[in-house]
């Protein structure tokens, strides 16, 4: 089933990545989530801002076909109950200008969205300024999705800059991908990726006791995540490539609140039962 809501074409003259048939997984998870946040919490907050970090151009097609999906930034707009406030940040200037042509077109000035040029991890500070402040009689709570594709792309030092906010975190965690092939070697991918150099002992510790990495690395990010008081979440199951059915990442959920827990564990139910997709 193609995320397009319904929508017979996607065609434009854009950019346009091609992505694996498993990022459907993804789209439908971060869709299912956006929309059960967004909607629950309409009544409670007095606004409520989606942030997409990784934001990419808004259509990707599948590999191999030709048909376009909606991607993230997209999804998350693609709700009855939208959010008070988008924030899209991505790296390449092209996307950017893709996804707000897209953006434009489909809903013109019907929603307030910011979208900032850069690399996330080096304009933390910009992102915070573009949240609306939080204040007596203003309440303001946020959705952060972080799809960096690689742990490279990503710094813990970002998540601890945004957690000053309310916020609840969906991040890929591509613990199958380059994070996996440099487990053994001195380098500072997963360093920076978990933000602590100690993670290599107790990598150490994990493996003397025949621990597989990856069971060692999703409790280890979520003791870092508990650290900056994210206690409730979890992870969704492994996403592998559909062709090979080699592993590639999980999609870890992490909230302050046990409000996220269930929305969560929504979100991943009716993202296996694809009947319940759409509103
Ligand atoms: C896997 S794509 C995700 C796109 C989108 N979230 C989706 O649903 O398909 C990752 C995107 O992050 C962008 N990117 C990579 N490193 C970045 C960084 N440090 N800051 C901002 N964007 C970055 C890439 O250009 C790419 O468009």
């Amino acid at each position: 089933m193609s995320i397009t809501n319904g929508e017979k074409s996607l065609d434009d003259e854009l950019i346009t990545p091609h992505v694996g048939l498993w990022a459907e997984k993804k789209y439908r998870l971060i869709h299912n989530y956006s929309r059960i946040f967004s909607t629950s919490m309409k009544k409670k907050w007095d606004a409520r801002v989606y942030i997409d970090l990784f934001a990419g151009a808004g259509i990707s097609v599948i590999q191999g076909t030709s048909r376009k999906v909606l991607t993230s930034p997209m999804l998350s707009l693609d709700i009855r109950d939208k959010f008070d406030k988008y924030i899209f940040c991505e790296l390449d200037k092209v996307k950017l200008d893709a996804l707000q042509h897209r953006v434009e077109k489909r809903y013109s000035n019907t929603v307030d969205v910011q979208y900032i040029h850069g690399d996330a991890n080096l304009i933390t500070e910009k992102i915070l300024e573009s949240i609306p402040t939080f204040r007596k009689g203003f309440k303001v709570i946020s959705f952060c999705f972080l799809d960096p594709l690689k742990a490279k792309n990503l710094s813990f030092s970002t998540i601890e800059a945004l957690s000053i906010t309310y916020v609840d975190f969906l991040i890929l965690v591509p613990i199958y991908m380059d994070m996996n092939r440099t487990k053994n070697i001195d380098n500072k991918i997963i360093e920076k990726f978990v933000g602590s150099p100690d993670w290599r002992d107790q990598w150490k510790a994990a493996k003397e006791k025949n621990i597989a990495f990856d069971i060692f690395f999703t409790e280890y990010y979520q003791k870092r995540m508990e650290s900056l008081g994210y206690c409730h979440g979890g992870y969704s199951e492994i996403v592998r490539s559909t062709n090979k059915n080699l592993p590639l990442y999980r999609l870890g959920f992490f909230s302050r609140h046990p409000l996220g827990q269930k929305f969560w564990e929504e979100a991943k139910k009716y993202s296996t039962d694809q009947t319940n997709l759409f509103d």
